[in-house]
């Protein structure tokens, strides 16, 4: 199965970016926007994972949740992958401390699991819309380049199983962790 492990922040911060995002979905017309229900921080994406990895999976996610607290976290900012000129996916930023320890202990977790990780560097975004065919996103981004979210807190994350389908992926939490070790945490 197709999984992935991420942060799902609240309906209010998901419905701000939305708020900010709106007036701006007109400039380009070649985007699939994410709907802002369906739209998360993807800690780790695992790809194809077999059955008799998921014990050993569920096991490292334990480790991995029991030694991060809560994190204190903001959408701000935004960009363009792979760039701004040519992009593929506009996102908003993610800020705070230690999320990407948080991914590096999942992708531990993983490649405990057997799983083969992507070596891409993680950065943390939250995905807007993805384009059909790569293209100038800059005005896009230049506008919302300046958004600064209001802070919030990630007390979990979730594992996630994506079933690919027309018109878009379907997301399935198959188990979700509390972020539960104390004296770390974010506030
Ligand atoms: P995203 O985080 O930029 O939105 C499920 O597909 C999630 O895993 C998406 O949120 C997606 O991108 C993320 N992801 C990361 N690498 C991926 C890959 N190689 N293929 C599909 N999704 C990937």
């Amino acid at each position: 199965m197709r999984l992935f492990v991420a942060l799902t922040p609240p309906g209010e911060i998901l419905d701000e970016v939305e708020e900010a995002v709106s007036p701006h979905r007109g400039r380009h017309p070649g985007l699939r926007w994410v709907h802002s229900e369906n739209r998360h921080v993807t800690l780790s994406f695992l790809g194809e994972v077999a059955d008799e990895q998921l014990p050993h999976l569920y096991g490292g996610l334990d480790r991995a949740a029991a030694a991060h607290g809560p994190l204190r976290l903001s959408f701000a900012g935004a960009g363009a992958f792979p760039r701004a000129t040519r992009g593929r996916v506009l996102w908003v930023g993610l800020v705070g401390e230690g999320v990407s320890e948080l991914a590096a202990s999942v992708a531990t977790a993983a490649r405990g699991a057997g799983v083969e990780l992507e070596r891409r560097k993680f950065s943390a975004h939250l995905t807007l819309a993805r384009a059909r065919q790569p293209g100038d996103l800059s005005p896009l981004v230049d506008a919302l380049a300046p958004y600064q979210g209001t802070t919030w807190r990630a007390d979990a994350f979730h594992l996630i199983r994506s079933h690919l389908g027309r018109p878009g992926p379907r997301y399935e939490t198959l188990a979700s962790w509390p972020l539960s070790a104390s004296g770390r945490d974010g506030g």
